[in-house]
């Protein structure tokens, strides 16, 4: 099958390694021959680790198309439930590579949303020191986010708590296939959540240089294509912010940037208390939705502080609201809970937390230890 249309292209260049993320419709019956021509010699077999729930008829495409580019195919199906994004998970899929003795320059192809691009990231970073790892995401919200830049991880549990992503490696994809196509069968409350982090690509796009320009206002105009599923609508979407994306780890691939720099952490808009909320009990929250909450959070902390008017509060509660995410936690949430939450988050630096703030429209700066005012103030904001 052809491509429905011309495919696009963005470069990413790190220093941990250089491949092309390619945005497309109908891309994944050409997975097999683009995996083939990143390999030394011939492509001889792969492990394809899905999520377990994409409709047969997806996996079957990738798996046809490596094998007809001459791999030998081992399966490996995950539930994508957060709560077995852990070790017990991450030691089965080493289990699978080490029984089909996976050469140190096979690759494993993930296919599936965020936790399996890091569950399968995280084994192939591992696995021998390090094999190949294609990153084929199915949900906007790995296609926009998780899928590049490398970061893999697990979430480790203590007693009731779950901390996502608590352990994890940096590994680099040698290529990532953005398919469309295959947003057809995601629920179109996955295909919101991954809206807010589009949103919050937009938040931060005045402080990225090399950020595509007016990537707010078009990111406003391109919501309602993308609710609509529109292909063209959704390419343009993913690759702007693929294109912010590629310029914030090709130049701080690690996050180690001064807070002054911003840097990768600037990608953090919303996650210290997106973090906090979304295993809270009773809430019930997808990754993209704590987010949403988390920049307007972010933004009334900001105004809290001064740093930021009322308009911009009302900016970011309006996109949320425009991509149809939850702008208030279910009732019985409680603050004291949510700020204790927040001190466990893996961005706290000497036991407090740093916070990305947003500014004026589309800029944002990195915050050590703000008053816990104002963090209340963020926090009060989404209270239901
Ligand atoms: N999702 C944030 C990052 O890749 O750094």
């Amino acid at each position: 099958m052809l491509p429905l249309m011309h495919p696009r292209v963005v470069p990413v260049t790190t220093p941990g390694g250089a491949y092309d993320v390619v945005i497309g419709a109908g891309l994944l019956p050409s997975l097999g021959p683009r995996v083939a021509a990143l390999c030394p010699g011939p492509l001889t077999r792969a492990v394809l680790v899905h999520d377990a729930a994409l409709p047969g008829p997806t996996v079957a495409s990738a798996a046809e198309s490596l094998r007809s580019a001459g791999a030998r195919i081992e399966q490996v199906g995950l539930v994508a439930d957060e709560s077995r994004k852990d070790w017990a998970s991450a030691g089965e899929l080493l289990r699978a590579l080490t029984a089909c003795r996976l050469e140190r320059d096979q690759p494993v192809v993930a296919l599936g949303g965020g936790l399996i691009g890091d569950l399968a990231g995280f084994a192939a970073a591992v696995y021998r020191r390090g094999v190949p790892v294609i990153q084929c995401p199915t949900t906007l919200l790995a296609m926009v986010d998780a899928s590049v830049g490398g970061k893999t991880g697990v979430n480790v549990r203590i007693g009731e708590d779950l901390l996502k992503n608590m352990a994890g490696a940096f590994h680099q994809p040698r290529l990532v296939l953005a398919d469309v196509a295959t947003l057809g069968s995601l629920p179109d409350r996955h295909l919101r959540a991954g809206l807010a982090e589009c949103i919050k690509h937009a938040l931060i796009a005045g402080s990225v240089p090399g950020a595509p320009a007016g990537m707010l206002e078009r990111t406003r105009g391109a919501i309602a294509g993308v609710l609509a599923r529109d292909p063209g609508v959704c390419v343009d979407i993913i690759a702007w912010s693929v294109t912010l994306k590629a310029a914030v780890v090709a130049s701080d691939e690690r996050e180690t940037a001064p807070d002054h720099a911003g840097g990768r952490a600037l990608l953090n808009l919303g996650h210290t208390f997106g973090h906090a909320v979304e295993t809270l009990p009773g809430q019930d929250l997808l990754h993209g939705e704590a987010v949403g909450l988390g920049l307007i959070a972010a933004a009334t902390t900001s105004q809290a502080l001064g740093l930021a008017g009322t308009a911009l509060v009302d900016l970011v509660r309006g996109l949320i609201r425009a991509a149809g995410l939850p702008d208030r936690l279910a009732p019985g949430a409680d603050a004291g809970a949510i700020l204790d939450r927040m001190g466990h988050d893996k961005k706290v630096s000497a036991g407090r937390p740093r916070l990305v703030l947003p500014r004026e429209a589309g800029r944002a700066g990195v915050h050590a230890d703000p008053p816990v005012e104002a963090v209340r103030a963020g926090v009060r904001a989404i209270l239901g």
